[in-house]
């Protein structure tokens, strides 16, 4: 009963979720990635050329759907998701035009790959696919069996799949203890929540190598 309540309650927030994304996917496609790459001159310096950043504390953006970069850009602008390095660098970008673009290029690279030994971390790959006995869902349900997004046009989902590990334990740290609070309806904080550290660090780890 309370397993079929809780797949339910997945379904129900799978399907606002995709509602939702309908609006977002429309925009997707008014960024010019061509003009996209001279404006993320600036935004290449951290997060890579081609969106590989070679630094675990800047994520790779290569890939990562445009509607959901450009969602967390003016998450950042609006202060509603913090870093000190990341909110001044968000601040430059004043033009939305300019900031569709940016997102189209990043978007337009070839996406993140997998890296790191973490394909045979099986406590990872068991959270990954059928979440924990704590009430986590399997993160599959939402960021897709290999970790690139629920589908080619939902950006609610991110790709995490090939995302430096360094960087996804300081997002689930961040999300469980609220330093992080920008995820819509409180879906993924709910989730982190839900980790222990030793899960966190697993499940980090196994994501990583997709
Ligand atoms: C000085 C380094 C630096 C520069 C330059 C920079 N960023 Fe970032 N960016 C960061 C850091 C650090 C984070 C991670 C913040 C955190 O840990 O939450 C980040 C996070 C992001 C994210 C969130 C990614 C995700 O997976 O959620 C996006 C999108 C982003 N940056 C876009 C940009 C864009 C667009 C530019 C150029 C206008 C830019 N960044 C320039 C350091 C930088
Ligand atoms: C019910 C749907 C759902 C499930 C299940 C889910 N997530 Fe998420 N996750 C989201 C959403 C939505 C976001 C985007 C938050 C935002 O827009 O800021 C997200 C964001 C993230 C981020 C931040 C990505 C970035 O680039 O900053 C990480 C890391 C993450 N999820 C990891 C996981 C892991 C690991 C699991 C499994 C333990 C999981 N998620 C399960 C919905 C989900």
């Amino acid at each position: 009963m309370a397993e079929m309540k809780r797949k339910f309650l997945v379904l129900l927030a799978c399907t606002a979720a995709g509602l939702m994304s309908v609006a977002a996917t429309a925009e997707e496609f008014d960024g010019d990635p061509i003009a996209g790459k001279d404006k993320s001159a600036l935004c290449q310096g951290c997060h890579g050329e081609n969106g590989i950043s070679a630094d675990a504390t800047f994520p790779k953006l290569a890939g990562q759907f445009a509607g959901y970069i450009k969602k967390q850009v003016l998450d950042f602008q609006a202060a509603k998701r913090n870093d000190d390095t990341m909110a001044p660098m968000a601040a430059t970008v004043t033009e939305l035009q300019d900031l569709k673009d940016i997102a189209a290029y990043f978007s337009s690279q070839p996406i993140m790959k997998g890296e790191g030994k973490g394909k045979g971390n099986k406590l990872g790959e068991d959270i990954f696919k059928n979440g924990n006995k704590a009430g986590a869902y399997g993160c599959a349900n939402c960021h897709g069996s290999d970790g690139k997004g629920r589908s080619s046009n939902n950006p609610l989902f991110p790709v995490i799949g090939g995302q430096h590990k360094g960087y996804l334990v300081k997002q689930l740290n961040d999300l469980k203890s609220g330093t992080r609070t920008n995820d819509p309806a409180g879906m993924m904080a709910d989730i982190a929540k839900k980790l222990s550290d030793k899960e966190i660090e697993a499940v980090a780890d196994y994501v990583s190598s997709l």
